[in-house]
């Protein structure tokens, strides 16, 4: 194999500049471990005359992403624009079709159309490698599917989005609220201008479906998913779970039990101080496997920025220009099975309730009527605060009961005129 091995690169933003700065300064390692050089041929963005800050003059400007997906020199192209529809899926299809390899960082892409594109992509001989998707520079996708391919996978659990751990963290080490740490966030460039996809959880979730769809041998499902972000913790709740042994960190997992039931959520929860993923703060990434004969297996790292995904990205690259033609879901699209997905109600756990009531007499006795009416016991119970508007805090800690009877439970509180705000509700994991 001593042909060069062709790409174009089609996004010059935070992720292809990375890239380019990598193939530059690391060629001479790059084309030792791929056995022959990475060759950037052509590139395209939105605009031409921008300064990167790299040297492209080298390379070609391609008239069109069209054109680029249609140029017979190109081995691979490498997505880095972003976007899961229109123009960049359009792209993607017609480099596959043109028998061009995707290597890409887009998750939202692969979370809504992954099967498709997957099929496609086996119909042509290519393949889509995506380690750069998933929790930026961790190599994850490669773990579960090479490191980890003899085991059955239990379970997949993570911290899957750094600006939200970068918001927790601080709200925890500051005592600051969400809306001004994510201000703060927003000015160091951590959190995007539309915060939406980040705090939201929705970013998570394309990186879980992706996780849960490798990990498990079933399609990635984005719309099975039950996302709930991290707008509604504030940083009474952060204390108050850091008083009881517990971090709060907005946690994705997806579960495969032995009679077959898949499960998939992401949510904040409470994990305790103990464990390993209480200690992963600020910006940074972590995937915690469990597999039948490895057992536990935990990675962590820097989920995203130009260095740490350019490093997945380049990961992916000598593989293709090894001739490694990797299965993009693990197995054969054929034999990617439809998971029953179910959500976080079926589980059983206990959960931290944070109330906010009136402060005066009577209150608590009402309030654990309701628990009691829906059947959920109470392991610990603390009233904190009195504010200056008369209202007081009532934490509770479950005893372990299945979540949907503590939805209900809650439900019912909320409905007590003594209750002035929606409680807040958060499972508690036992990772
Ligand atoms: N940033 C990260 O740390 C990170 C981490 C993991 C995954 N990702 C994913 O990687 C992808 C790229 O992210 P990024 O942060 O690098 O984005 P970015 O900085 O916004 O860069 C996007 C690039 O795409 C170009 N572009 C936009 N529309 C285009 C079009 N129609 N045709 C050709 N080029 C076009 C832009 O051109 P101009 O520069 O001329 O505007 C820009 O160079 C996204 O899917 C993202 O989710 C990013």
């Amino acid at each position: 194999m001593s042909d060069s091995f062709k790409i174009g690169l089609a996004g010059l933003g935070t992720v292809g500049v990375g890239v380019i700065k990598m193939l530059q300064q690391n060629a001479d390692v790059i084309a030792a471990r791929a056995g022959r050089s990475i060759e950037i041929i052509s590139v395209i963005a939105g605009i031409k005359a921008k300064d990167r800050g790299v040297d492209i003059s080298a390379y070609d400007w391609a008239n069109s992403l069209e054109d680029m997906a249609q140029d017979q020199r190109l081995d691979a192209v490498i997505e880095m624009v972003g976007g899961s529809d229109g123009e960049i899926k359009s792209f993607v299809e017609t480099a596959l079709d043109n028998g061009k390899h995707i290597v890409t960082a887009n998750k939202a892409l692969l979370a809504h159309h992954g099967y498709d594109l997957a099929q496609r992509a086996e119909n042509n001989n290519v393949t889509i490698a995506y380690e750069a998707a998933v929790a930026g520079g961790i190599p994850i996708i490669k773990s579960l599917r090479e490191g980890l391919a003899g085991n059955k996978i239990n379970s997949v659990y993570g911290i899957l989005n750094g600006t939200c751990n970068y918001i927790l963290t601080e709200m925890r080490e500051t005592g600051r609220d969400f809306a001004d740490v994510l201000d703060e966030a927003q000015e160091k460039g951590y959190a995007e201008a539309d915060p939406t996809f980040d705090v939201d959880g929705i970013d998570a979730a394309h990186k879980l479906v992706l996780l849960g769809a490798l990990a498990f041998g079933v399609k990635p499902d984005f719309d099975a998913l039950n996302i709930e972000g991290i707008r509604h913790i504030t940083s009474k709740d952060i204390r108050y779970a850091d008083d009881l042994g517990y971090r709060i960190k907005l946690i994705g997992m997806a579960r495969l039990s032995q009679d077959g039931n898949a499960m998939q959520s992401i949510a904040p929860c409470l994990v305790s101080t103990k464990s390993a993923i209480a200690g992963v703060e600020g910006v940074f990434n972590a995937v915690q496997t469990n597999g039948d004969f490895v057992d536990q297996t935990m990675m962590e790292g820097r989920g995203a920025g130009e260095g740490p995904t350019a490093s997945s990205i380049l990961a992916d690259i000598i593989d293709l220009a090894r001739g490694n033609n990797r299965l993009i879901f693990g197995v054969p699209t054929a034999q990617l099975n439809t998971a029953q997905w179910q959500g976080a109600e079926v589980l059983s756990c206990q959960c931290y309730i944070h109330v906010k009531a009136e402060d005066k007499s009577g209150v608590i006795a009402d309030i654990t009527a309701c628990l009691k009416e829906a059947d959920v016991s109470i392991d610990s119970f603390i009233q904190r605060g009195h504010e200056d508007d008369g209202s007081a805090s009532v934490v509770i800690v479950t005893h372990e009961a299945r979540f949907s009877d503590i939805q209900k439970a809650v439900k019912i509180v909320e409905g007590l005129a003594c209750v002035l705000d929606k409680p807040t509700l958060l499972r508690i994991e036992d990772i």
